[in-house]
């Protein structure tokens, strides 16, 4: 019998490598012939450890499983798939699972991460061979007809990014996927790394083929351990199987790849950051342009994409343009892949077409908060989005959508804050992380970011008549970053600020000086 256990990191830090042991030990005492698969995570988090036993009639869901349980479950009869407290029948009849459209999650959770077979029987590999029988300028047409956009959290097209950089002359170009996922409340890329490498490889391995670059990095934060570890295996294992390396597929394509691991700064997210740190320097933003596209990785033309764009491309190359374009709402094309975190109590992985709603993602599938307390606020595209309040939550989930009411989509991170949070202190806090990570380049970021935490504090803790004054000066501090900042980092830092100022102003103590 083929058990699945998770080995994706979410799953071992609740204990899968602790129920791994206990179904080794319990299989020697009782004769049982049993496989152990440790596959990616189905990302419903509240259920991890997930595990899973292959029946007849398909696989069925155990879960939360911990060590002390797995002999009851022996017991009972989990290897047929019997019911138990614990169980939850069928895993593809699960709501959470059933309702979502996976598309870049498809095999996540599904096959063996590292098992080059699994990969293929699960439909690998089909993309990269339907670009390598295309010409590369169709390969990049077929990533712009998509409508597949950067799911970093900026969304400029793919296709025309992949036309910039297969356009640039030069006899040496590089891909890059982005893994330095550095927002609070995401972990999609993370989960993507351990539990279907080879998509990764393989859509780095079209981008590559498209633009006509011989060399690509992973640069994976240093806080994904087990993402490295897996990343680094998948790419021997696909060097070993042909699909990478010198004559990849057998085509005389020529495409090697390496991971690289950073050192814990939230700005090596930034892409011309992340590129200085991949160079061997201390990461720190260069100003564009000029864009990496044309003068990125050691001043070559460079492709720069998330991971979770990367992913995508084989789906589409291997599906057709037509059939990811088809989905979504506006100019948010294809899926999105949600990570639903923070006081939820169903967080996890929702990977759906663009267009539903907020409040479907917190309260149908989160099923509200943790806590059981009212929903307060809900924070949108990372520790640089807007906090969206209760009453906004019927917003649509895409790009144009959420700017349209002051919020960014971002990388996809949801993460839900109930009444007790303190919104007066999440103002501060999106200061004081600006001051904290800053890169230091430019100064209305570093001296900001310092200045926009004492304001507060002086809102927060000064006197009453001086509000109004501190109240000028913050806005002014927050015009003058989103306005004269050289990136993202401090460009972004007054999203959630003005959105607390906006929506929660009793918080900062400003109720009679801004309308809610
Ligand atoms: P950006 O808008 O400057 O650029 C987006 C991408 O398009 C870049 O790769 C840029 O080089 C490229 N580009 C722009 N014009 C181009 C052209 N004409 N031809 C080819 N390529 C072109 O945004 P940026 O600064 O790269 O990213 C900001 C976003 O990052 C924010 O919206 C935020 O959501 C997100 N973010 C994500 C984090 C994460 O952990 N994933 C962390 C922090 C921010
Ligand atoms: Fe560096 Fe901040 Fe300026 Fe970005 S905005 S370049 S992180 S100082």
């Amino acid at each position: 019998t083929t058990v699945y256990v998770p080995g994706d990191s979410a799953a071992r830090a609740v204990g899968a490598d602790a129920v791994v042991v206990a179904l080794e030990s319990e299989a020697v005492l009782r004769g049982l012939d049993l496989r152990i698969v440790r596959n990616g995570s189905r990302g419903l988090h509240w259920l991890e450890p997930l595990v899973e036993v292959s029946t007849p009639s398909g696989r069925v869901a155990y879960g939360p499983v911990t060590a002390t349980d797995v002999a009851g479950l022996l017991d009972a009869g989990m290897l047929d798939g019997a019911t138990h407290p614990l169980g939850h029948g069928p895993t593809d009849s699960l709501d959470w699972l059933a309702r979502q459209q996976r598309v870049t999650f498809a095999r996540v959770g599904v096959v063996d991460p590292l098992s080059a077979s699994d990969y293929e029987a699960h439909g690998g590999l089909a993309g990269l061979r339907a670009a390598l029988a295309m010409a590369p300028s169709d390969v990049v047409a077929a990533v712009t007809d998509s409508g597949l956009r950067g799911r970093g959290g900026a969304g400029f097209p793919a296709g025309i990014k992949w036309r910039t950089v297969a356009d640039a002359r030069s006899t040496v170009k590089f891909v890059v996927a982005n893994a330095d996922e550095g927002d609070s409340g995401t972990f999609a890329d993370r989960m993507l790394m351990e539990g279907d490498p080879f998509t990764l490889i393989e859509g780095m391995a079209i981008a590559a083929y498209a633009v006509g670059a011989g060399e690509g990095f992973v640069y994976i934060r240093s806080e994904y351990p087990d993402a490295v570890r897996v990343m680094r295996r998948a790419i021997e294992a696909a060097t070993d199987a042909g699909w990478l390396g010198a004559d990849v597929l057998g085509s005389g394509f020529s495409f090697d790849l390496q991971v690289r691991v950073g050192a814990g700064a939230y700005i090596c997210g930034e892409e011309t950051a992340m590129l200085d740190s991949i160079e061997g320097k201390r990461g720190m933003v260069r100003a564009k342009p000029p864009l990496p596209a044309l003068s990125g990785l050691f001043g070559r033309p460079t492709v720069i994409n998330n991971v979770l764009t990367l992913a995508t491309v084989p789906m589409v190359l291997a599906q057709g343009a037509g059939a990811y374009a088809s989905l979504g709402i506006g100019r948010s094309r294809g899926t999105q892949v949600f990570q639903l975190a923070g006081n939820v109590a169903q967080g996890g992985i929702v990977e759906t077409a663009f267009g539903l709603s907020l409040r479907d993602l917190v309260e149908g599938y989160g099923g509200g908060t943790a806590s059981g307390r009212a929903v307060k606020a809900v924070q949108v595209g990372g520790p640089l989005g807007a906090y969206v309040p209760a009453s906004g939550l019927d917003v649509a989930m895409g790009y144009e959508e959420l700017a349209a009411t002051g919020a960014m989509l971002g990388h996809g991170g949801v993460v839900v804050f109930d009444d007790t949070a303190d919104m007066g202190q999440q103002a501060r806090f999106a200061m004081e992380f600006c001051a904290e990570e800053s890169c230091g380049k430019c100064t209305p970021c570093r001296v900001g970011a310092v200045r926009g935490v004492e304001v507060i504090d002086r809102i927060l803790v000064g006197p009453p008549e001086s509000r109004r004054d501190e109240l000028a000066v913050l806005e002014d501090l927050c015009e003058l970053m989103a306005d004269g900042s050289l990136c993202a980092m401090g460009g972004l830092t007054p999203n959630p600020v003005r959105s607390v100022i906006r929506h929660f102003p009793a918080e900062l103590g400003l109720e009679p000086l801004v309308e809610a």
